[in-house]
């Protein structure tokens, strides 16, 4: 067993569990880099329910918000409306990426109405809540208040262009109201001014002692147990939880003021525990013990709102009694092509792409939960997931489920009669145990890892015995290797459950067990399978290459297109979606790669001898570049950031033994190097002849 973190009891505890997901901003698709938080939560409930623990999976949408209210105004639409319509739509995804939660509500129902008054109420009469003037930003023009999104102008902190409530492209930080320089409306263009206006504060300030003390007992992923040290050390500001809004929950007793969205988001995870309670009755689930006693709770969340998780909530939690936080899972971002997902460019791939590509959904799940650590940053890549899916699902999962229960089925019409033998019952308790410390490291991708290693001994197992040279010779041998084979096939169904809910469902069935696998704990992984089974069929198809091909054009082109218009728009309004984008610099890549590695890279020194801009795109130009020995055609996404008449006669770098691709109907054969999002040429320092190799 590792060394979990230990402040609390470890799971499996006899308190009821809660496990929760950010509540997703009902504005927009659904992308894959939301989904790693989504599968992520769901992974982890689903384990912690195989270790037997009491767990409620719930979420709901984030309907309220000024993103939400800006993008209404702009397409002309109620704002309830608008976020109950991508409600209904997130509410039908999940399901299908195996995402089930005991209980998906909304932040604008009356559950969490009710829950929100009593709330604040209890904030107000603990003394917690004082009103001040400040000054808010406003349209001297339309003579409105323009809270949060409705701004953008200058981070006070780093300079760079930020919205009203964060700086989203520079440092990161929340913004309080009246904080952000040079302010413009992005509702009319108009510049704001600021004018004095009174709110409402919670005094988190007075909290620091409890925060400080919670911060040490607080598990989960580091970045969330450590971020938020450093934010206490440096003071913590009371905050502003108002806001000058129509749509949200009006403030008590303040008819032109609404609460501010993360005070109604977080209660959610209160309200929509409640739901599930209402529907299944106390007697199976107690939300009243969970939020008001001793509940085990887990929020899995984007890093983006650490803050909001480790500082704000807990705080609200604390003044209103009710139970603070077990532990923080916060996963780090999803890129592509080294750049965040945005909703708005299309710049993603969406969850419903994913499905229509014909991808089972449990393929993404693995590559998803065991790709790197939760709170590492990953760039998707088609090849990524299809090495992880050949490799490991099909090569080591699947190949040992199949040629084990295939071999059983036709010499023994199922399980053989035996025993396990001590050498694999110790390795299925092994895999259990890893799988427990995996919940108890908060690492899903431990949980994912035992079983992909159980299989990887399944199929040294089978290999080193040899049961296909015993049968006809030593039957009674055959029969025990093949009853231990059939016993690891039977462990990878219990235990790859979280993983992957239908196809461990589907070899549950092979084994021709009764019920679903979703309703067993652990132990089942070492009590006995049943006497007879049919035939198997593979749980896992290969990705053929060319389809990475194919697949990587469309995204090639998307990324390029996507790449082009950043340099036109500065600011992504629907990207708080808990996958932001990268604003820092990118941190180095953790997989160091070889000097052979690198010495396979065929770098020349060149120079673009003719340009063309390609009519249909947005941004691709169309390059003929002598590297030396001869002229190449390369396509490439600068048209936006380059005059393209002066592009003839500049010395270039160019990778030479690129993969040829096709982009827009025009062959590419080979790479022109650009540093940043103003694909900013690299070229030499002095004087080397075109076709000069770089090492
Ligand atoms: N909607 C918020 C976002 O996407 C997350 C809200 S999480 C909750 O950033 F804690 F408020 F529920
Ligand atoms: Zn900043």
């Amino acid at each position: 067993m590792s060394d979990h973190q230990a402040t609390h009891e470890a799971f499996p505890t006899g308190a009821p569990a809660v496990v929760t997901c950010g509540l997703p901003y009902a504005n927009g698709d659904l992308h894959i880099g939301h989904l790693r938080t989504y599968v992520g939560g769901d992974v982890y409930s689903r384990a912690l329910e195989s270790l037997g623990q009491q767990t409620a999976f719930v979420c709901g949408s984030d309907m309220h918000g000024t993103p939400i209210a800006v993008q209404a105004i702009e397409e002309g639409v109620d704002p309830e409306a608008f976020a109950l319509e991508w409600h209904e739509q997130y509410a039908e995804t999940f399901p299908k990426f195996g995402v089930e939660f005991d209980n998906y509500g909304h932040t604008h129902d009356d559950t969490n109405r009710e829950l929100t008054y009593d709330i604040v109420e209890r904030l107000e009469a603990e003394g917690y809540v004082y009103e001040k003037e400040i000054k808010v930003a406003w349209d001297p023009v339309d003579e409105q208040p323009l809270p949060d999104r409705y701004v953008e102008g200058t981070c006070p902190y780093c300079g760079e262009h930020a919205r009203g409530d964060e700086c989203d492209e520079g440092c990161g930080r929340h913004l309080e109201p009246g904080e952000i320089e040079d302010p413009v409306s992005t509702i009319s263009g108009n510049p704001a001014e600021y004018r004095d206006r009174a709110h409402k504060f919670f005094e988190v300030s007075e909290l620091s002692e409890y925060l400080d003390g919670f911060l040490d007992r607080l598990e989960g992923t580091s970045n969330a147990r450590n971020q938020p040290r450093q934010w206490l050390e440096d003071g913590l500001q009371d905050w502003c939880i108002t806001r000058d809004l129509d749509w949200g929950f009006d403030y008590p007793g303040e008819d032109d003021l609404v609460l501010y969205v993360w005070v109604d988001a977080p209660i959610e995870y209160i309200a929509s525990t409640k739901q599930y309670t209402e529907r299944v009755g106390a007697d199976e689930y107690d939300w009243a013990e969970a939020w008001r006693e001793d509940g085990e709770i887990v929020h899995v969340i984007g890093r983006d709102i650490i803050q909001h998780h480790t500082i704000f909530w807990p705080a609200m939690l604390e003044v209103a009694d009710y139970v603070e936080p077990r532990a923080v899972l916060a996963s780090g971002f999803m890129t592509l092509g080294g750049k965040g997902f945005s909703t708005s460019r299309n710049r993603a791939v969406w969850a419903r792409e994913y499905l229509d590509e014909g991808f089972h959904p449990d393929l993404l799940r693995y590559y998803l939960a065991t790709n790197g650590g939760f709170q590492q940053d990953v760039d998707f890549s088609w090849e990524k997931f299809r090495d992880r899916v050949n490799n490991e699902l099909v090569g080591t999962v699947g190949n040992f489920i199949y040629r084990s229960l295939l071999f059983a089925h036709r010499n023994f019409e199922g399980t053989p009669e035996a025993d396990v033998s001590e050498e694999v019952e110790a390795r299925v308790r092994e895999a259990i145990d890893d799988f427990e410390a995996g919940v108890n490291d908060y690492s899903v991708r431990a949980v994912g890892n035992a079983t992909v290693e159980l299989a990887r001994f399944g199929n040294e197992y089978i290999q080193r015995e040899e049961p296909w040279n015993l049968v006809g010779e030593d039957d009674e041998a055959a029969a025990q290797v093949i009853r231990d084979c059939v016993q690891i096939a039977k462990a990878v169904a219990v235990l790859f459950e979280p993983i992957a809910p239908d196809t461990s469902e589907e070899l549950w069935d092979q084994l021709g067990e009764d019920g679903s696998v979703h309703d067993v704990t652990v132990d089942a992984a070492l009590e006995a399978p049943p006497r007879d089974f049919g035939a198997p069929a593979e749980l896992y198809e290969k990705i053929e290459a060319e389809r990475v091909e194919e697949l990587n054009e469309k995204l090639a082109a998307r990324v390029a297109e996507a790449t082009a218009d950043d340099a036109g728009t500065e600011t992504d309004e629907s990207d708080a979606d808990g996958e932001g984008d990268v604003s820092d610099i990118e941190p180095v890549a953790d997989d160091r790669i070889s000097f052979d590695e690198f010495q396979g890279l065929d770098l020349r020194v060149a120079e673009i001898v003719a340009a063309e801009p390609i009519e249909d795109s947005d941004n691709l130009v169309k390059l003929t570049v002598d590297i030396g020995l001869e002229e190449r055609q390369i396509v490439a996404g600068i048209k936006q950031l380059h005059d393209v008449d002066d592009l003839p006669g500049t010395k270039v770098v160019v990778v030479a033994n690129l993969e040829k691709a096709e982009l827009f109907g025009h062959e590419s054969n080979g790479m022109l190097l650009a540093a940043g999002e103003d694909a900013d040429l690299l070229t030499t320092y002095g004087d080397s002849p075109v076709g000069t190799k770089i090492r």
